[in-house]
């Protein structure tokens, strides 16, 4: 079983399937870019079916599927639809960040997908391309939409929040999802190398929820154990808001995730850059019992917490768009 030196279980598991991605968000790629992974690094479809099924046979139940941008790697239907088949998943998940939704919802729900979540950071289409680099606006709304006709089990919007940047859209953002079967999330800002992180950038959960609570009222809801979000009801409407608190609030203590890296490391926390590699191991030959061996000492190699927010500014970690949150 996958129970770390702290004693916490682990059981979700989020698997990045490729380091590219089609946009350029700042908070998220590195000002200077980084140097792709060439192809034979990178874990292929039934490698990282492999590993999964042995992760699952440690415990995992939980799989989301992240990137860079997930959608961009190609024939990623046909691993939703293998995971959703893996005896012991009992949720498979994406993070996307909407560009290619439209065309692609429907057949990542008939394959099996149950819970998607949508980054957008903007509801103004002149906005997006600040942050974003790219012109995608439309496609991302349009990519929502879709994903709302689908009916996925839940769908989750992730607004990652800058203080001078997107602050002035918090109240928008509750107004967006308040009627929809939809739950917006504010993420506080978080450094990784090289993102333009500044302290006076980040707005903390309690700014942003004294914010929204001089129109709406918040109602805390429930929260799944090992759950990064504190949810709240929308004064009785359909919608819900919650809100990611790493920076002001951490929940290490419940940590119950391991990642899995598209060149196949297993990443035992978001801000702890020593990895355990697979693939040379698994293109050696090793069997099952080897790799289920090499994961074990990852999941002891995690730390109890990651440090303070001034102390993660400028420590070493793969840049986010490689990590996929
Ligand atoms: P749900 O399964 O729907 O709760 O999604 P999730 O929050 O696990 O995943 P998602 O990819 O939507 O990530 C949302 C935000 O949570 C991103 O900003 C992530 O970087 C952040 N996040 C995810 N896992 C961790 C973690 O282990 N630690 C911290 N500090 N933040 C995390
Ligand atoms: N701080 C907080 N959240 C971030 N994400 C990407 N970079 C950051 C950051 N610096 C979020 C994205 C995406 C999720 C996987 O991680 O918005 O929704
Ligand atoms: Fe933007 Fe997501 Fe791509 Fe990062 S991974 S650059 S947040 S779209």
């Amino acid at each position: 079983m996958l129970i770390d030196r702290f004693g916490r279980r682990h059981t979700y598991l989020r698997i990045s399937v490729t380091d590219r991605c089609n946009l350029r968000c700042a908070y998220c790629m590195p000002f200077k870019g980084i140097v792709w992974k060439n192809k034979k690094e990178i874990l292929t479809l039934e490698e990282i079916c492999r590993v999964a099924s042995i992760f699952v046979e440690l415990g995992i139940t939980k799989i989301r599927l992240t990137g860079g941008e997930p959608l961009v790697r190609r024939n990623v239907e046909a691993l939703v639809r293998w995971l959703a088949e893996l005896p012991g998943v009992e949720k498979l998940a994406m993070t996307t960040n909407g560009v290619l939704l439209r065309e692609k919802a429907h057949a990542l729900k008939a394959a099996g997908l149950k819970a998607l979540n949508v980054s957008l950071d903007t509801l103004r289409r002149s906005r997006f391309e600040e942050i974003a680099k790219r012109d995608h606006w439309d496609d991302v709304m349009a990519g929502i939409e879709a994903a709302l006709a689908c009916e996925f089990d839940t769908l989750k919007v992730n607004c990652v929040v800058i203080k001078g940047f997107n602050d002035d859209e918090i109240l928008d953002f509750v107004e967006f999802a308040r009627d929809k079967p939809m739950n917006v999330r504010f993420i506080e800002y978080m450094p990784f190398p090289d993102n333009q992180w500044h302290k006076d950038g980040m707005l903390s959960f309690a700014r942003m929820k004294e914010h929204i609570e001089q129109r709406y009222e918040l109602v805390p809801l429930d929260t799944e154990s090992g759950a990064v979000a504190k949810d709240f009801a929308i004064g009785g409407r359909r919608g819900t808001v919650s809100f990611i608190t790493s920076m002001s609030e951490s929940f290490c203590e419940s940590c119950n995730r391991l990642r899995l890296t598209a060149d196949g490391s297993v990443k035992s926390c978001l801000f702890y850059a020593p990895e355990i590699n697979l693939r040379g191991e698994l293109r050696s030959g090793l069997d099952d019992a080897g790799l289920r061996e090499m994961i074990l000492s990852a999941v002891l190699q995690k730390p109890e917490a990651h440090p303070p927010m001034e102390e993660l500014v400028g420590m070493a970690n793969r840049a986010m768009v490689e990590i996929g949150g």
